[in-house]
């Protein structure tokens, strides 16, 4: 058997949407893409939403529109993708780690504290695997110590815990439509925030800076542009929006879909005793974004390339950011620095998980899973 890490779930109304785009005047930034910056605000729940090309550019473009950039410092997850630490390289503060829980994998907000210094201006939130961090909390510290949120909501359109959704207790949050994301246009993201100013600047910022886009250049009068500030180049297309439009209307129906499938990975691997599995906390409505389980991590590495040998599609999410070679040189970060990460990251591995995956498919990625622990 054959068992696809991810299949992305595009169908014909997407074919039929990019269809009509393409048969239309303008493919970049116009109609699509502020019809998708609207819908998206409205199922998110938050007043406004900026297309973007990426998360990592919606986490970059929201610490400048924050104003958060050389000098500062920014406290984030070390469990993350590198994405959410070059964000805040991007902008050109530092990165202050702070180790996570050890049964969720998300930031520990008891050490958030002790991290905070007079340079910190901001906390980026992972909500990691789809769980929203505790956002009531993290957003008490800020308020107490004058401090930005900007959420990595990379994995997290769907979420809500303790009566909040994601984006409604921060600044921002960014959004990610990679190829294995919850919706995908390919590459693509956006960002939600509360205030109609940073809206503002984010539209400029995504294009350079400039105060018309080419869409009310070229669509209606010609207007003349001027360039404020300099911005950069991270504007989504209606190439984008078409295709994520019509997922946008399932994405309920997916969720409840890998809802199912989680279900029977749960039957499957809940009472073996060599396999762990991170807590979904009381009170959080997962986005069910990716399905891990935890093995000695003595076994991970064979584990993981027996089951690709099996045809099962596997990941890592994550080894842990401080210890990728670039962090290690230019901060000087070495093994031990942030001991409940590393853990997660030795002994994690990632198992497919997208609405068409199959209750024998799961079965037989469970099975094969159990018969390589022994
Ligand atoms: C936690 C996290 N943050 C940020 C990103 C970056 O998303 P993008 O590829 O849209 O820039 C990813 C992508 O996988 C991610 O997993």
């Amino acid at each position: 058997m054959k068992v696809d890490f991810f299949r992305h779930n595009i169908t014909s109304a997407e074919r039929k949407a990019l269809d009509k785009t393409l048969r239309g005047l303008f493919i970049s930034t116009g109609d699509e893409v502020a019809t998708f910056e609207t819908k998206f605000a409205n199922y998110t729940a938050a007043p406004y939403a900026v297309g973007v090309t990426s998360a990592t550019a919606g986490l970059h473009l929201a610490l400048e529109s924050l104003g958060i950039g050389r000098g500062d410092e920014v406290i984030t997850s070390p469990m993350s993708f590198i994405a959410t630490s070059n964000s805040i390289l991007h902008a050109g503060a530092t990165p202050k780690f702070v180790d996570v829980e050890p049964d969720t994998g998300n930031i520990d907000v008891a050490n958030i504290e002790k991290a905070i210094t007079k340079k910190t201006k901001a906390i980026m939130p992972v909500h990691l695997y789809g769980q929203l961090c505790d956002m009531k909390s993290i957003s008490a510290i800020a308020k107490s110590a004058k401090l930005r949120i900007i959420e990595d909501a990379a994995h997290a359109v769907e979420a809500t815990r303790d009566g909040i959704k994601v984006g409604q207790l921060s600044d921002a949050a960014a959004f990610s439509f990679y190829a294995t994301k919850n919706m995908t246009s390919g590459e693509g993201g956006a960002i939600t925030v509360r205030s109609k100013r940073v809206r503002n600047i984010l539209r400029q910022s995504r294009s350079h800076g400039m105060t018309k886009d080419a869409a009310s250049r070229y669509q209606k009068k010609f207007q003349h542009y001027d360039m404020k500030f300099c911005g950069w180049k991270y504007n989504m297309s209606n190439i984008q929006a078409a295709l994520l439009l019509p997922q946008l209307e399932r994405v309920e129906k997916n969720l409840r879909l890998r809802q199912k499938a989680w279900d029977v990975y749960l039957k499957h691997l809940s009472d073996v005793p060599k396999i762990g599995l991170p807590k979904i906390v009381a009170g959080s409505r997962s986005a069910l974004h990716l399905f891990t389980v935890w093995v000695s991590p003595k076994k991970r590495n064979s584990i993981l390339t027996e089951l690709e040998s099996a045809g099962i599609g596997v990941a890592i999410n994550f080894r842990p950011i401080h210890l990728m070679s670039f962090y290690r040189k230019r901060f000087g970060f070495r093994k031990g620095d942030f001991p409940v990460a590393e853990n997660i990251g030795n002994k994690v591995i990632t198992l497919p998980l997208y609405p068409t995956l199959k209750p024998g498919q799961i079965k037989y990625v469970c099975d094969t899973l159990k018969s390589l622990l022994g």
